[in-house]
């Protein structure tokens, strides 16, 4: 697959974001290098000598063009084959959520897959392609967990903020600053854990463990991604460890048995219910656990905290509109913070979008092309073929600056009124904003319970205060957030 597809004279059907186009069709540049040492010196480049911003960003200017070939991390000997085709603009970046273009089989964390030790000797949901028939039964199963759901989210979530800002409250008055990542992440696996298992992990053997067992499982999974960014440990070094050889599932071996021994004796009725569609015990429950591990947990370890540090430094100026907005929405509502008194909060729908545009929670995609294709960014188009794996790295997608004003700015109010107009182009969820998750699609089943819970959350906050000062930084998989100050409500003392 080294050499590049040739151009036809009569192109197969475009992909992308807009119907076919009369953009020239173009020989897609870069290249891979020399086999073995290719891949190593773009991971170099990628983890060390550039980071991954600067990596897409001096491509895109080198080659002129959003769409180009390039090896993607780890490489050897974690994946076979490193070779990808990046898109990496707004028009372009949708392929890879049309399922009839591209196969997402195995392709979760990209060019490697995990063992399947870390999940039980089974290929969970997340790691099927909507062809393979279990994907629709596993995928219907949870929409309808969720559905079945619906009246808990807001009073549950409600219930672990309290105790999430409580303990910030106390870290604050104790060592004058309090360290959200970590408060952040213990209510979200406890939200997670009650919400499935009707019931506080503290009345099993997780105890108060879970999101440190949680934490430990991920990082084995998902080490050829990281970089621990330590300056006294040599490059080399870290790259051989984390990044050449998969990472083995027996020192979290324990870890994950608590978590689904866990889930296992607290689930028993929605585990009949997988039985009854025909899904055996053993392997419903291990997909439920990387359900509310993996795509729930993860996802909420980088939302909540990136959510926060926008809203943090984007000034008081802000928070005193949306504390405004929020206050006067939920005085005037019937049941305090219910669906449609959310829904008429449109500084606050919007901030929460823009947090997810800048910084969207999970930034990579992949997909490997079932058929030829031709792709097209803004300014040409691009024949892939059959086989070829395509990467989008979604924040150079959701701050394509031909389609967002000021694209590296946050503007909390950028999808108000007509700004709603450009929610087709937020993406964090595996699909457009304006798309449904379905059985048959990728798109995370959780899209609007997310969206519900990162409002909450700002809810909550401005109810209890006025404003925050917060140091933010960045942590393996995100942002690390520490608040410095809070200014509590006037009415709440
Ligand atoms: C902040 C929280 C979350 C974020 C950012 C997030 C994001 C995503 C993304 C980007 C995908 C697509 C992954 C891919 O194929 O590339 C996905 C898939 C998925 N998410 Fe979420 N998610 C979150 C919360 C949840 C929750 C609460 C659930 C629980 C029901 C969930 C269940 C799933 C499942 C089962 C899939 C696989 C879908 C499929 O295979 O069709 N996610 N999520």
């Amino acid at each position: 697959m080294s050499s590049s597809p040739s151009s036809s004279s009569s192109p197969p059907p475009t992909s992308g974001d807009s119907p076919p186009s009369n953009l020239p069709l173009k020989k897609i540049p870069g290249d891979y290098g020399l086999p073995f040492l290719g891949p190593i010196r773009d991971r170099y480049d990628y983890f060390y000598n550039q980071g991954k911003d600067e990596f897409f960003q001096s491509r895109i200017k080198k080659y002129n063009s959003t769409i180009f070939r390039t090896n993607m991390p780890p490489g050897p000997f974690n994946a076979r084959n490193p070779k990808v085709i990046a898109v990496l603009d707004a028009v372009s970046f949708p392929v890879l959520f049309d399922t009839t273009k591209v196969e997402k089989k195995n392709v979760l964390d990209g060019t490697f897959f995990p063992s399947t030790a870390f999940t039980g000797g089974h290929r969970v949901c997340a790691y099927l392609d909507p062809s393979e028939p279990n994907h629709a039964v596993f995928k219907g199963w949870f929409l309808s967990l969720l559905a079945a759901r619906h009246n808990k989210f807001i009073p549950l979530f409600q219930n672990s903020l309290s105790h999430l800002f409580a303990n910030v409250e106390a870290e604050l008055s104790k060592n004058g600053k309090a360290d959200f990542n970590m408060l952040s992440d213990d209510t979200s696996f406890s939200f997670m854990f009650t919400l499935f298992c009707d019931r506080s992990p503290s009345d099993t053997k997780i105890g108060s463990d879970g999101s440190n067992l949680f934490t430990q499982w991920l990082f084995f999974q998902l080490a050829p991604l990281i970089t621990l960014g330590l300056k006294y440990l040599p490059n080399f070094l870290e790259d051989f460890s984390l990044h050449t050889f998969p990472l083995p599932f027996f020192p979290v071996k324990s870890a994950y048995k608590r978590l689904y021994d866990g889930f296992y004796i607290s689930t028993s009725k929605i585990l009949e219910e997988a039985e009854k569609l025909g899904i055996q015990r053993d392997e419903a429950c291990h997909n439920l656990v990387f359900m509310a591990g993996f795509n729930a947990y993860g996802g909420m370890k980088t939302l909540f905290p990136a959510l926060i540090k926008w809203v943090a430094t984007a000034g008081k100026s802000l928070h005193r509109r949306l504390a405004n907005e929020i206050r006067t929405v939920v005085e005037s509502s019937e049941g305090g913070v219910t669906f449609s008194a959310l829904d008429k909060m449109s500084l606050l729908k919007s901030v929460v979008y823009e947090a997810m545009r800048i910084e969207p929670p999970v930034p990579f995609q992949y997909g490997k092309a079932k058929v030829d294709m031709v792709v097209h960014s803004h300014d040409a188009a691009y024949e892939i073929k059959k086989g070829e794996m395509i990467f989008g790295y979604q924040p150079f997608a959701t701050k394509d600056g031909r389609v967002f004003e000021n694209p590296e700015e946050f503007v909390g109010d950028r999808f108000v009124g007509d700004g709603e107009k450009l929610l087709k182009y937020v993406y964090w969820s595996n699909g457009r904003e304006t798309d449904e998750p379905t059985a048959e699609n990728k798109q995370c089943p959780a899209k609007d319970v997310v969206v519900l819970l990162a409002r909450v959350l700002l809810v909550e906050f401005f109810l209890r205060y006025d404003t925050l000062a917060a140091e933010v930084g960045t942590l393996l998989l995100g942002s690390s957030v520490t608040i410095t100050s809070l200014t509590k409500a006037e009415s709440t003392g």
